[in-house]
């Protein structure tokens, strides 16, 4: 049981944001991960889609992969998801949110944004979390479509999208909260367009959880021998589902 991976999921390959610290912090764990390519953007989706979406997932991470945790590794799923999940199944299900309360502990006085997927922003788990930490510095920019064009690798269109939506708070943002697992992948561009600014986002935090409750579950895995990465695409599409290996992998190594 201990052999057993742990179970993420994501839209896409941004949970491979979360992936990368979480291999870092545990190197003997078998991760398994899923993207589902083949129904994101989540962002733009209802409720019911996605409880309905991770439902089958994560039945298909227990019974077939026999996972022994599971990580939600997209803050959509977490913020829609989660509660139904922790629910109906007895496993442990960890979850990513936004990084805002990290700002509130780390630069409560600064100003914020906070980019996210327009799901995620009219969430009722990110509004409790916002209304309970909002430093009145604060705003809030759903993303509609970024994700895609990160996970889709359209490079000048993401600059441009970038240009567009932050120029005005050039000199004015002190920070960036990533709250959607695509975004680190565009760290890079966002500062060239904000300049010097401090980024927050939820993932080395997940790492750690995830090495609590498999500690708290005697679920670690203790062999000493480096644990392997697993990855798998819901795309109907051959070729589209080795592309994204490819990309996945080529992340994992360089992010
Ligand atoms: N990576 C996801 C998140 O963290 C979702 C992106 C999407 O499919 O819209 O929110």
């Amino acid at each position: 049981m201990n052999n057993a991976p742990i179970g993420f999921l994501d839209s896409g390959i941004g949970g491979v944001t979360v992936l990368k610290p979480t291999v870092e912090l545990l190197p003997c764990e078998n991760c398994f991960f899923f993207g589902d390519s083949a129904n994101n953007p989540y962002g733009d989706k209802s409720d019911k889609e996605i409880i309905a979406r991770c439902d089958e997932i994560v039945n298909m991470l227990i019974n077939d992969k026999k996972c022994k945790v599971i990580v939600l590794a997209c803050n959509t799923a977490s913020a829609k998801a989660v509660e139904y999940l922790r629910g109906n199944y007895s496993l442990p299900v960890i979850a990513i949110e936004p990084a805002y309360k990290m700002v509130h502990d780390l630069n409560p006085g600064g100003f914020t944004l906070v980019m996210a997927t327009r799901g995620t922003i009219e969430s009722e788990k990110f509004n409790r979390l916002y209304y309970k930490y909002n430093n009145n510095k604060t705003v809030l920019l759903p993303c509609a479509g970024l994700a895609d064009i990160i996970e889709q690798n359209r490079q000048d269109e993401l600059r441009l999208y970038l240009e567009n939506l932050l120029g005005d708070y050039k000199g004015k943002a002190e920070n960036v909260v990533l709250g959607c697992t695509h975004y680190p992948l565009a760290k890079d561009i966002i500062k060239d367009v904000l300049g010097e600014i401090n980024f927050f986002d939820g993932a080395q935090g997940v790492a750690k959880r995830i090495k609590s409750v498999l500690e708290e579950n005697g679920l670690l895995n203790g062999s000493g021998v480096r644990g392997t990465v697993e990855f798998e695409d819901s795309s109907p599409d051959e070729k589209t589902r080795e592309l994204k290996k490819e990309r996945f992998f080529e992340l994992l190594e360089r992010y």
